[in-house]
């Protein structure tokens, strides 16, 4: 390990991003900021480059680069905009370390260039994995880079695979808070309005993956994407709801043994163990008092009221560019809610029929997985014009 850790966030402006730069901050000794890149949000942005001064500093829409360099210029930081800003970001030969935090498909190219280049990624932006878990696997291990999850069940489960033989885990219990609608009627979900949606019990996180948490696709997301970072089939990865969102995720054991990894529901955790590992340092954030702790409850999901689930076991099962289609469809219908246009349950409506009409291809090129992306954007997009029920 360095003696001073040089990271690069992808989406520094976003929930993940920022929480990031907060645990960067409490550690001015041992990390630097070495490149930022964000989306649109430039005010926040420049913020974020004033106060903690990368080499590099892009944003994805180009018609922002004006402001930006006038913020970057006189402070000797290089300003970029759109896709090359995004790469330059992602493989700054500096950089010990990758934050994968930008939100949804956009993602992707970024987080796969950051592999090719060698770096050790910490991965938050699940939905690279989901659509192509099989191309980052690949360039992952023809480059020698490390994949470190962000997700807080999945660094549970990297913490608790720590040392463990694989060929003695039986399998993976990944948890879930519930969301908001844990205890909702289907007709409560029909009408729910996005600010209900919105409101998640336990974490506070960007609008899409809050969405994803009231519907459980984070969580089928998450059954696509722990397949991949543990190389686990479909059937032993296990789903339960558990409200108290303490225990992150748990693996069973072939001797019955079951292993779980607690801590307060603080991203900063996981992000801290991605930034450090294989170390573990100091934490500077309150500690779980476990004495003070609710009583913990585990229980099954509903599949009937939470359809998102086995829409993602099921794409995962089918296999090639069908995660790809699926988690495109659930990115359109959850724009579509959030701006109104799409009721509650029309997400999980419209990923079926997009599912129904995928022509799945092998997801062993980008080219196949653009296309899969772009035609199940498109169609879902065609559905929620015409509404979900023609
Ligand atoms: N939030 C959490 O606690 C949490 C936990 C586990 C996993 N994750 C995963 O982490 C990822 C980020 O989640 P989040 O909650 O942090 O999302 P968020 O708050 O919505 O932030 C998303 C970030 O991505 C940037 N972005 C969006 N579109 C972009 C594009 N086309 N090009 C470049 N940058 C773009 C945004 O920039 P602008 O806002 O400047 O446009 C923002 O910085 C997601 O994949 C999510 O599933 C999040």
């Amino acid at each position: 390990m360095p003696e001073r850790i040089s990271v690069a966030i992808l989406g520094s402006t976003g929930s993940v991003g920022a929480q990031a730069l907060d645990l960067i901050a409490r550690f001015p000794d041992r990390f630097q900021v070495t490149a930022l890149a964000s989306g649109s949000r430039h005010e926040a942005f420049i913020e974020q480059v004033k106060r903690f001064r990368p080499r590099v500093a892009a944003l994805a829409r180009e018609d922002l680069l004006a402001p930006l360099k006038a913020a970057c210029e006189p402070l000797g930081i290089e300003a970029l905009v759109g896709e090359e800003g995004l790469l330059r970001v992602a493989t700054h030969p500096d950089a010990d370390r990758v934050v994968s935090a930008i939100v949804g498909a956009a993602g992707l190219g970024p987080t796969l260039a950051a592999l090719q280049a060698r770096k050790t990624v910490a991965l938050a932006n699940k939905e690279s994995l989901v659509i192509a878990g099989e191309l980052m696997l690949r360039e992952a291990e023809r480059n020698n880079a490390l994949l470190l999850p962000v997700d807080s069940e999945h660094s549970a489960l990297h913490q608790c695979l720590r040392g463990e033989r694989r060929e003695e885990v039986r399998r993976l219990i990944l948890t879930a808070s519930g969301g908001p609608f844990r205890q909702s009627s289907l007709e409560e979900m029909e009408a729910a309005l996005p600010e209900q949606a919105l409101r998640h019990p336990t974490w506070e996180m960007g609008p899409k993956i809050t969405i994803d948490s009231a519907t459980l696709m984070n969580k089928g997301l998450e059954i696509i994407e722990a397949h991949w970072l543990f190389g686990m089939e479909s059937a032993r990865i296990q789903v339960l709801l558990h409200p108290q969102s303490l225990v992150h995720s748990m693996v069973e054991m072939r001797d019955g043994s079951v292993i779980c990894q607690m801590g307060t529901a603080d991203m900063r955790g996981p992000i801290l163990y991605a930034l450090t590992y294989p170390d573990r340092w100091e934490s500077p954030f309150p500690r779980l008092d476990l004495a003070a702790t609710p009583p913990l409850e585990f229980l099954n999901p509903d599949l009937r009221r939470f359809p998102c689930l086995e829409l993602a076991r099921g794409a995962l099962e089918i296999g090639g560019t069908a995660p790809a289609a699926l988690n495109a469809a659930n990115e359109v219908a959850v724009g579509g809610f959030l701006q109104g246009r799409a009721r509650f349950l029309d997400i999980p409506r419209t990923i079926e029929k997009v599912l129904e009409e995928h022509q799945p291809a092998p997801a062993d090129s980008l080219t196949n997985i653009l296309h899969a992306d772009e035609t199940a954007r498109r169609r879902a997009e065609q559905i929620l014009m015409k509404g979900v029920a023609a």
